[in-house]
């Protein structure tokens, strides 16, 4: 039977979310229906409601979740009814070009639900990336759930479904910081201190977090950044030279995704370093600049999506990390919410208030 379960969702461009009654399919052949934990708020969600991602309104917002599998469909053989899991958006499909080149994090075919959840009226819902769980329960692919150590606080590890792993995955899978980099990092979000506390894993020795605002290069002190840069104060190229040496730091991570940001992180790094954009930029942001100045300098200019995880191989070592106190996953949660709440988080977030506000159901 078809269940009922609140959730929030996203009606029109713009427009305050609501909290509205979702219908949730049995879980047809590779689905599975998950009671969702926990659901942090990333900024993803906020740029679906102000139509930044796409036009397919109604959105089911929420996709940085962790839960116990309630039910599965036909097929289903990698998890079962009560398993802890989070929730991922790249359930790889092991057959297309990417996968088949051992490259799964490029996988072109990415597996979702087949069913659509919808309104009360029949109306289909576009769940965020692929999931929606700001919702007491979610219907995905089976291959969007992966199993971690049940006894890791889900409120903690939840996080690793989105911003956290893109953040992380950015500085180590994509960025490939190692021992001795000098790393910066212009934005300091969950996202962006997450690309911090991954630097500071891989061995980064100068770790510098470039905001607009103090309160957040405060907390990216507290999660592993050596020096930071409030952006209002100067130009903040001038001030990532100055702090390594000279020279511009040898990986630049932009997690805010905007021109004049991603022009920061370019002019920032050192001869042959290595652009990481992880903010998502707007589908009408430019950038212009001189081709001269990329052939001089060399070098990479990188985007990550998902900070190119494997969830299958990522979670299940952050997780352990986080278990033996290595990975300060507490350190992103600034508060817990209900679902009601979700509107107002938007407005902390874009007053800089949290890192992270966590739904907990
Ligand atoms: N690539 C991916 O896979 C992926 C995954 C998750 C989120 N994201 C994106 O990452 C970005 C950050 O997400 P978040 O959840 O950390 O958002 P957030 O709102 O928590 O953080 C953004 C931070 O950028 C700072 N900022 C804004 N303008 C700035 C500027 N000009 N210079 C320096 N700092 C500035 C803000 O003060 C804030 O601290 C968003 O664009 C989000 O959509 C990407
Ligand atoms: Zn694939
Ligand atoms: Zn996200």
């Amino acid at each position: 039977m078809p269940q009922k379960v609140r959730g929030v969702v996203a009606r029109a461009k713009g427009q305050p979310v609501s909290v509205e009654t979702i219908v949730v399919p049995d879980p047809g052949p590779g689905e599975a229906v998950v009671r969702v934990r926990t659901c942090g708020v990333c900024h993803t969600d906020l740029h679906y409601r102000e139509g930044g991602i796409n036009d397919e309104f109604p959105f089911l917002l929420g996709h940085e979740a962790a839960g116990v599998v309630e039910s599965v469909g036909e097929g289903v053989t990698d998890v079962a009814p009560g398993d802890f899991v989070i929730l991922n958006w790249r359930a790889v499909c092991g057959t297309c070009r990417a996968c088949l080149k051992g490259k799964p994090w490029y996988c072109f075919n990415t597996h979702n639900a087949a069913q659509p959840m919808t309104l009360e009226d029949g109306t289909k819902l576009s769940p965020a990336l692929g999931i929606g769980a700001f919702a007491e329960k979610t219907l995905v692919h089976s291959g969007q759930c992966t199993k971690v150590d049940p006894s890791a606080s889900p409120t903690a590890v939840g996080l690793l479904g989105c911003g956290v792993m893109a953040g992380i995955g950015a500085a180590i899978n994509t960025g490939a910081v190692s021992r001795g980099d000098s790393v910066a990092v212009i934005g300091c979000g969950g996202v962006g201190d997450a690309a911090i506390a991954g630097a500071r894993l891989a061995g980064a020795t100068t770790i510098i977090g470039v905001d607009v605002d103090d309160r957040k290069l405060e907390w990216a002190k507290g999660i592993g950044a050596t020096h930071t840069v409030n952006a209002k104060s100067g130009d903040p190229v001038e001030a990532i030279r100055e702090l390594t040496g000279g020279f511009g730091a040898d990986v630049v991570i932009d997690a805010v995704g905007r021109p004049e940001t991603w022009k920061q992180a370019f002019y920032a790094r050192d001869l042959a370093g290595t652009v990481v954009l992880v903010g998502v930029p707007t589908p009408d942001m430019r950038v212009e600049m001189p081709l001269i100045d990329f052939f001089a300098r060399g070098g990479s200019l990188k985007s990550s999506w998902y900070g190119d995880c494997l969830p299958s191989r990522d979670f299940p070592y952050l997780v352990d990390l986080y278990r033996q106190g290595r990975l300060d996953l507490d350190a992103f949660v600034s508060e817990t919410i209900s679902l009601d709440q979700v509107e107002e988080s938007f407005t902390r977030m874009h007053h800089g208030d949290v890192l992270r506000s966590v739904v907990v159901f």
